[in-house]
């Protein structure tokens, strides 16, 4: 979703913002634009189009020097990606200019106020609106911040404002509710960002804001209030990884770089994770065992990937604690009026921590009094923040748009989760929960050994070039991964792809099964029996109809090799634990088919990395 970047310092703000808005393309965007401050005015420029296009438009018209400025990409919710619709937008005057994310959601009556007293606005957005409302008050006589409270408060909707005046070189104003935005402390400079990646490069301490705030930062502090004016604070955070964790590192993608950086994201996720008397401990985990053990429901939300994950979390939780567990995508939560109480324990699931969709779905939960634990990447996001505990994936930066390291220290968080539980309710003694976490704690060691295969995958990958279909099946906590898998196809390569649990296949499905048809099967592991000979007969059934069959199975696994055109082998784990092995083949298979094909993989058409609207 948008990327936002202000400046204010000693260093030229065109190359701060420039690089800012560079580090923040990740998020998705279709436009980008800039403003600085220029002696009593704004300057100016934006362009539809990548940043590569912003660029040229300013090499043909240079910008002034100016150490004052904001910058965006816009990733088109309402209005088409053009040069009128991106931001930058200015007040009548020239005088203010303004960056937004989010909607704005009575701009309409705004609008009619503003037109009523003969102001002309330029463009349909709900951010001139507010540009033109900014820059009347600033006309007025009032500074910035003082414009920007009063603006913003007269504002509906989910928003991150920021500003400048070109008469006050001084300062960068913003707001914020619900959407994103975190201040990046400097030393004689201070940076604002829609995510610290937009200032890493020059500093690691970050302020995180809360809900209705606005914020002045200036060369030397940071003021923070509430929209009435009040003095608030932030909070002083610092950001636990640096520039090089936000670089390639000598990959093609991001998404290559973190498929490969999976062992050291899932060591360090279990990081620190034990006491000394060997017990469970979770640092973040704000809930007192009383609370837990009188949990009777947990109630799992989460959009995308991050609800595969819980989908698999259900399987575990269930198993280790026999908690009952629901599984719901956040979008369609509270529209359902879901039965909650306080012993119902929301588990929300995010790898941003701003997805609007979850994001609502959890503050109606706790309307509903019940207790809301994140499971969560991103330190300073508000999905944490409004959350009653938080458990931290540890991940590092995840900056390809598709998920992958999300995805696996979402799983582990899970397990942890469940073990945790398990071990407060009781329902697991403790040498079981100990065993888990070391056959846990060996699986950095084994996706190492599924990357070593990954030239073969690719090969795999290149050989598919031509399908136009491709069905991934599985059962059990192998059914979430072949919907991940599919989901990752469909969003890298942009083919037909679906997932399906392989029993149901006969109950439908299977039509869809043509000569030739490229199948991948997540085949459980032999000590599940009954679920391995259901799975075969599965892999049977689409082999009998042409299919092309890839079959992911663990080593020693005798029986598939007559069934598999293609045989991947994953290292034995247990079956709850496959899924961190089983997901990384169909990664790297999407990652590479999608690049054969020439797509952009970090950035897919039509996607941002951090849905901040419903
Ligand atoms: C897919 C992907 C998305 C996200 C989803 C939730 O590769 O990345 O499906 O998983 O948008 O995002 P978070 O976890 O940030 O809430």
């Amino acid at each position: 979703m948008c990327g936002i970047v202000g400046y204010v310092g000693e260093k030229q703000a065109q190359d701060v913002v420039i690089e800012g808005l560079r580090r923040l393309e990740y998020r998705g965007y279709d436009s980008a634009g800039i403003a600085l401050v220029d002696d009593g005015a704004i300057a100016s420029q934006k362009r539809a189009g990548k940043l590569a296009n912003l660029e040229k438009a300013i090499a043909d018209a240079p910008l002034p020097p100016s150490t004052t400025g904001i910058g965006h990409t816009r990733w088109a919710t309402h209005g088409a990606p053009n040069d009128v619709n991106a931001h930058p937008h200015l007040g009548g005057a020239r005088r203010v200019a303004l960056v937004h994310n989010g909607i704005i959601e009575n701009f309409a009556e705004l609008r009619a106020r503003i037109e009523a007293d003969d102001h002309v606005l330029l463009s349909e957005t709900d951010t001139e609106v507010a540009a033109q409302l900014l820059e009347l008050q600033v006309e007025s006589g009032i500074d910035l911040t003082t414009a920007m409270q009063r603006v913003a408060g007269q504002l509906e909707g989910a928003f991150t404002l920021v500003a400048v005046d070109g008469h006050d070189p001084s300062r960068v104003v913003a707001a914020r509710r619900n959407s994103p935005l975190v201040v990046g402390l400097g030393d004689g400079e201070n940076f604002l960002g829609s995510d610290v990646a937009a200032f890493i490069e020059h500093t690691r301490d970050a302020l995180e804001l809360g809900q209705d705030q606005v914020v002045t930062i200036t060369r030397s502090g940071v003021e923070v209030t509430g929209f009435d004016g009040s003095p608030a604070e932030g909070r002083r955070y610092h950001v636990d990884w640096d520039l090089s964790a936000a670089e390639k590192d000598g990959h093609d993608w991001f998404m290559r770089k973190e498929i490969f950086e999976q062992p050291r994201a899932v060591a360090d996720s279990l990081l620190g994770r034990r006491s000394a008397e060997g017990l469970l401990r979770l640092d973040e985990m704000r809930l007192s065992d009383q609370e837990l053990r009188d949990i009777d429901k947990i109630i799992i939300i989460a959009c995308g990937t991050s609800f595969y994950a819980g989908m698999v979390a259900k399987y575990a939780i269930e198993h280790w604690t026999r908690i009952p567990v629901e599984v719901e995508l956040s979008s369609e939560f509270r529209y359902r009026d879901p039965i909650l109480d306080y012993s119902t324990l929301v588990v929300a699931i995010s790898q941003s921590g701003e997805t609007a969709d979850t994001l609502q779905a959890i503050r109606h939960a706790r309307l509903q009094r019940s207790k809301v634990l994140a499971i969560c990447n991103t330190n300073g996001s508000t999905i944490p923040r409004e959350s009653d505990a938080v458990i931290y994936m540890h991940a590092g930066p995840e900056i390809g748009v598709a998920s992958t390291k999300g995805f696996l220290t979402q799983l582990v968080a899970c397990y942890l989760l469940a073990l945790y539980l398990a071990q407060v309710k009781g329902t697991r003694f403790g040498d079981e929960i100990t065993e888990i976490i070391e056959q846990l704690e060996e699986i950095p060691a084994h996706i190492e050994s599924v990357l070593a295969g990954a030239d073969a995958i690719y090969e795999l990958a290149r050989s598919q070039l031509g399908a136009r279909s491709v069905l991934f099946l599985g059962r059990h906590a192998g059914y979430p991964v072949a919907l991940e898998g599919a989901l990752k196809l469909k969003e890298l390569a942009y083919i037909h792809a679906e997932g399906f649990a392989a029993g149901e296949l006969k109950h439908g499905p299977i039509a869809l099964v043509e000569d030739g048809m490229p199948v991948l099967c997540v085949v459980p592991p032999l000590g599940r029996d009954q679920l391995h000979d259901k799975m075969l007969s599965g892999i049977q059934e689409v082999r009998a109809r042409g299919a092309y069959t890839i079959c992911l199975a663990e080593e020693g696994d005798d029986r598939i090799a007559p069934l598999a055109d293609v045989l991947i082998r994953l290292p034995r784990v247990p079956v709850l634990l496959q899924p961190l092995l089983a997901v990384v083949p169909l990664q790297l298979f999407a990652c590479e088919l999608a690049t054969a094909m020439g797509h952009d993989v970090d950035q897919p058409r039509n996607l941002a990395k951090s849905v901040t609207v419903e």
